[in-house]
């Protein structure tokens, strides 16, 4: 008996060392000491022995229990102190970058306009801004659109207040059909004086409101006024800002027309950038090879007498063009209403 619980305990110690956590050590504590454990066999069969071997066995194997509760408890105490010690030890990584927010992107005639802004710039514009809801003193009567021209009409002008058509400075209040007031703001601007070279970027309004027309719409308005401005200026211009923002020369083709404010007026079209790059019939120019600008010309005397400058002394041009359907060519957009939509999935497919 002495000899097998001699055995039981180098099998115990031999056990012990290969446990390397608290489970194992709990199944191992009840595999010796538990209920049905070996040690506690062994000590159930001592019913059977003479008095003097049930006392010496009694007396081994209680120093054996004794010794394998205090290994267990020792080694118990050795894996929690291990287990803490690795905590502690845990570096944890704060310098995880924060989640970022997820960031908006600039609208595409946003984008467009910055680009013209910066051309026009780069050749000695400056930007001039002006209200979307304007005087109609501005927007027409200073313009030479006479109170019976169409273009004050119901049909084509967002009023704000006032009577349509009254010659009244500030009576008449208009969402501004066009750009062009910008031109009369700035030549009434005491600060400046010829020569005066701006570009007037903006919303516009007209009630129009079909698969081509916006109600809402931007112009780009152009404007030079010294002394000796012709129309060569205008042209040559036009052709030195086509060369700057398309990266090549593109033809400028300038058709007579008519605008109150401007005499000569022309329509103005730009030779088409893509017609080169597509084979075939261009999509983009539907095969003429022009592309419409918008309108142009001689900044008219009855404008200059408006702003009390001499057209004797002074001449100068200016031009209004569409911004979108620039934007359109742009970025190849087939629709001008995915423009005004604020769909996001199309919006964000101008992430810079
Ligand atoms: N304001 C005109 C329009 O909106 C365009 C234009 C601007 C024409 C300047 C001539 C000169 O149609």
């Amino acid at each position: 008996m002495n000899d097998r619980l001699e055995q039981e305990h180098q099998a115990f110690e031999a056990a012990l060392a290969a446990v390397e956590d608290e489970a194992g050590l709990y199944r191992l504590q009840v595999a010796y000491l538990g209920k049905k454990g070996s040690i506690t066999g062994l000590s159930k069969q001592m019913g059977g022995l003479s008095p003097d071997a049930r006392k010496s066995l009694g007396a081994e194997l209680n120093r054996v229990k004794a010794a394998i509760e205090a290994a267990i408890e020792g080694r118990r105490t050795a894996l929690s102190d291990a287990a803490r010690a690795r905590d502690l030890a845990r570096i944890e990584d704060l310098t995880m970058p924060p989640v970022q927010p997820p960031l908006g992107t600039l609208h595409p005639l946003t984008l467009a306009r910055r680009a013209l802004c910066d051309t026009f710039r780069r050749m000695g514009f400056d930007v001039a801004e002006g209200p979307h809801v304007e005087h109609g003193a501005y927007n027409f009567d200073a313009l030479n659109i006479q109170a019976d021209h169409p273009a004050r009409d119901m049909q084509d002008t967002f009023f704000v207040a006032g009577t349509p058509g009254t010659p009244r400075a500030d009576a008449e209040l208009v969402l501004r059909t066009h750009t062009s007031p910008v031109q009369i703001r700035t030549m009434l601007d005491s600060r400046r004086s010829p020569p005066i070279r701006i570009i007037a970027p903006g919303t516009v309004f007209r009630v129009d409101d079909d698969a081509t027309h916006s109600p809402m719409f931007h112009q780009i308005e152009g404007l030079y006024v010294d002394r000796g401005v012709t129309m060569a200026d205008l042209k040559a211009t036009l052709l030195q800002f086509t060369a700057a923002f398309f990266g090549r020369a593109l033809q400028i083709r300038l058709r007579p027309s008519y605008f109150p404010f401007v005499e000569p007026g022309a329509e103005c079209d730009m030779q088409c950038p893509f017609c080169s790059r597509f084979s075939g019939t261009c999509g983009v120019c539907k095969g003429s090879g022009w592309i419409e600008l918008g309108g142009s010309g001689m900044v008219h005397p009855a404008v200059f007498e408006s702003v009390g400058l001499d057209p004797e002394v002074y001449s100068g041009w200016a031009f209004g063009f569409g911004i979108d359907r620039m934007a359109m060519l742009m970025y190849g957009i087939p629709d001008l209403r995915l423009l005004f939509d604020g769909d996001v999935r199309f919006l964000r497919g101008f992430a810079s």
